[in-house]
């Protein structure tokens, strides 16, 4: 039996925002204060902290001191944007709400920006998530003399609360009301001026969070937002809505019945989530891998007892294993079907990869003595959730490896692996792919040797390998980065389109390299197996477009990428190959050559990841690209 964790204090970590809707809605973040101090600079600093998980409007309101009159500013792409217009206002209150958006409901408009207010500018609101009957909702309310100005969902929200604060006799009870007459998945923040000294924050399966500070309180969808003004946090439970003021919280369930408050401690060091001398967080997380796996390894030695415990995996599951299932999105999928081939090599147990977004739309077999592992850096993304969901709905024991101790995934689920690599906040993920092919790694020796398939002294071989690859890791950017940014960034940022190849676990590496170059440079890139070549895709081999050819360590795989190089030779394409010393025969093939120390052979990916994601990187710094905010994106995919 898999048995579920349950940790009182957390030691470290990064938040995540979530959301579980099953239906399309903003992914956003969203944050609010409520104290003695003003509340501008709490408000778009948190937002700043949370911008990555969405960017492409933003939103401030806050009561003014005098005759709490309700100011309201959005501003339409970046949070800069917001921020210019918030700080040319002289004005500011010590009750404010704000909020980051990643539209998926309506236009990136100023008008759908949120907050979003009532008819007579009384409440403003911000909201995560969606309002799956805001249609009838808003009928209704158009009927009754509402006006709209925007074609969002959280609008609606305004006006049910307009219409039921009219109605009830207090704010729980207008709450209450609210709630029922709500269809969905949401999170949002209100303040009205009848209430200047209050905040309403309500949760139903999106995040919510609230820090308890000194003669003030913030609300977040992410602890992040306030991480360094307070460590006493309450995650409100799922279904239930808090008043906020100052000095107190009160917290409901949906019925109006007060709940008890579960307060955690978590510290977190603002420090981590900065960026320092690097030009880019990418480029800082890029840098951190050697120094996060090998952190990553002692941890789970040093801690063996808990790392286990947390697991959740019996000795007798263990023995009964007879399957695998990896599922996770983009980059962690990508992990996924790098970690299948440890599975069936190193325990030689059949295993599946799933994309977390086809999950649902499958045929599904359960499989009783099955290992079903979500995949995911911020444990938040909709569509793993909603795979887990699926999962637990046939009461199969789920596991999450993930970067986020407090992230819905571990809640849900009944064990996790922690990947420990601090925050990442670039959108493109890079430490927490190189971690979840090492903790993939290690998980799969660690089941090896309970099974007794493997020795100790291979266990602890396996744990200095990887240590090992992180090495070579850092000796390969090191190697070529002088060159990477003065020569080949140059060159290679006039491609048009780039053809990435590998053959075992070289072809999901080659995926996440194509992922990688797509997302921040915004140059086509396909990954490929070289094995396939010939059957299509050679067509587009051209002096256009570099093929870039990751190297393998097996001697016969090698041979058939040696001819898969020359197949492109053959057609005057254009060769980039990421080798390992020794391999000559195909660096002579290549026109531009990356080699890499040995290692581990399952460890290939892993070794060549900082290069190849330092190749991308360079490139759209090359081209001037937003590299931690690529346009379109945004870091937790937390809907459909
Ligand atoms: C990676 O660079 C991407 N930004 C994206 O593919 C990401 O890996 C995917 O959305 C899954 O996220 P998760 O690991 O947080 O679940």
């Amino acid at each position: 039996m898999l048995m579920r964790g349950f940790q009182k204090t957390f030691s470290i970590v990064f938040g995540g925002t979530l959301l579980l809707s099953t239906f399309s809605g903003d992914a956003c973040s969203i944050v609010g204060y409520v104290g003695g101090k003003y509340c501008k600079e709490f408000v778009l600093k948190g937002l700043s902290r949370l911008e990555y998980r969405g960017y492409d409007s933003a939103g401030f309101a806050c009561l003014t001191q005098q005759n709490h009159d309700l100011l309201c500013i959005r501003a339409e792409g970046k949070l800069d944007q917001l921020k210019k217009k918030v700080l040319n206002e002289a004005v500011d209150g010590f009750v404010g709400i704000g909020h980051t958006r990643w539209a998926t409901h309506g236009a990136a408009t100023e008008a759908n920006a949120h907050p979003h207010v009532d008819c007579h500018n009384t409440l403003a609101i911000v909201h995560n998530g969606i309002i799956e009957n805001f249609f009838s909702l808003k009928e209704q309310l158009v009927a009754q003399g509402h006006q709209f100005v925007s074609q969002t969902d959280t609008e609606v929200l305004a006006h049910v609360l307009e219409v039921e604060l009219q109605k009830q006799l207090t704010l729980d009870a207008a709450i209450v009301d609210m709630v029922s007459k709500l269809k969905g998945a949401y999170a949002f923040i209100a303040l009205m001026r009848d209430k200047p000294d209050t905040l309403i924050a309500v949760r139903k399966s999106s995040p919510l969070c609230i820090g308890l500070g000194n003669h003030e309180n913030f609300v977040a969808s992410d602890f992040l937002a306030f991480a360094g003004k307070t460590n006493k946090i309450l995650f409100m439970p799922d279904e239930s809505f808090a008043v906020v003021t100052k000095q107190a919280i009160a917290l409901y369930d949906f019925k109006g019945n007060l709940l008890a408050q579960e307060i955690k401690t978590i510290d977190v060091s603002p420090a981590t989530y900065e960026k320092f001398e690097h030009e880019h967080y990418m480029l800082k997380e890029i840098y951190e891998q050697p120094k996060v796996i090998k952190k990553m390894v002692d941890y789970y030695v040093n801690n063996e007892q808990e790392v286990w415990k947390n697991l959740g995996i019996s000795p007798d599951q263990i023995a009964q294993l007879q399957s695998v299932h990896l599922f996770g999105c983009g980059t962690s999928w990508h992990a996924a079907r790098i970690g299948q081939f440890f599975f069936e090599i190193l325990c030689g147990l059949p295993t599946s990869t799933s994309l977390a977004s086809e999950f649902r739309y499958m045929p599904f077999f359960p499989k009783k003595n099955g290992l079903y592992v979500a995949i995911s850096q911020s444990g938040e993304t909709a569509d793993t959730l909603e795979a887990i969901r699926l999962i637990k709905a046939h009461e199969l024991p789920v596991m999450t490896l993930t970067n986020v101790v407090s992230s819905t995934m571990v809640r849900e689920t009944d064990g996790h692996l922690l990947l420990k690599a601090g925050p990442e906040i670039a959108v493109a993920s890079t430490k927490a792919f190189t971690t979840q092919i090492a903790s993939l790694y290690w998980l799969a020796h660690r089941i090896a040797l309970a099974k007794g398939l493997i020795t100790p002294e291979r266990m602890a071989q396996a744990e200095q390998e990887l240590k090992q690859a992180a090495d070579v890791l850092e000796e390969a950017i090191e190697r070529y980065k002088v060159d990477m940014v003065k020569t080949y960034a140059k060159k290679y940022s006039q491609a048009k389109r780039f053809m990435y190849l590998g053959r075992h676990v070289g072809y999901p590496f080659a995926m996440e390299g194509a992922l990688k170059l797509k997302e921040i440079s915004y140059i086509f890139a396909q990954g490929y197996p070289a094995g396939e070549l010939k059957h299509g895709s050679i067509a587009l081999v051209d002096l256009e477009t570099p093929v870039v050819l990751f190297s393998h360590l097996d001697p016969v795989i090698y041979q058939k990428l040696v001819a898969n190089a020359q197949e492109v030779k053959a057609r005057k394409g254009h060769l980039i190959v990421f080798a390992f010393e020794g391999q000559d025969e195909l660096i002579k093939l290549a026109d531009q050559s990356f080699i890499i120390g040995r290692v581990a052979p399952l460890l290939e990916p892993l070794a060549m990841a900082g290069l190849m994601q330092f190749f991308a990187y360079s490139i759209a710094k090359e081209l001037g690209c937003d590299i931690d905010k690529p346009r379109n994106l945004a870091k937790a995919v937390t809907v459909e």
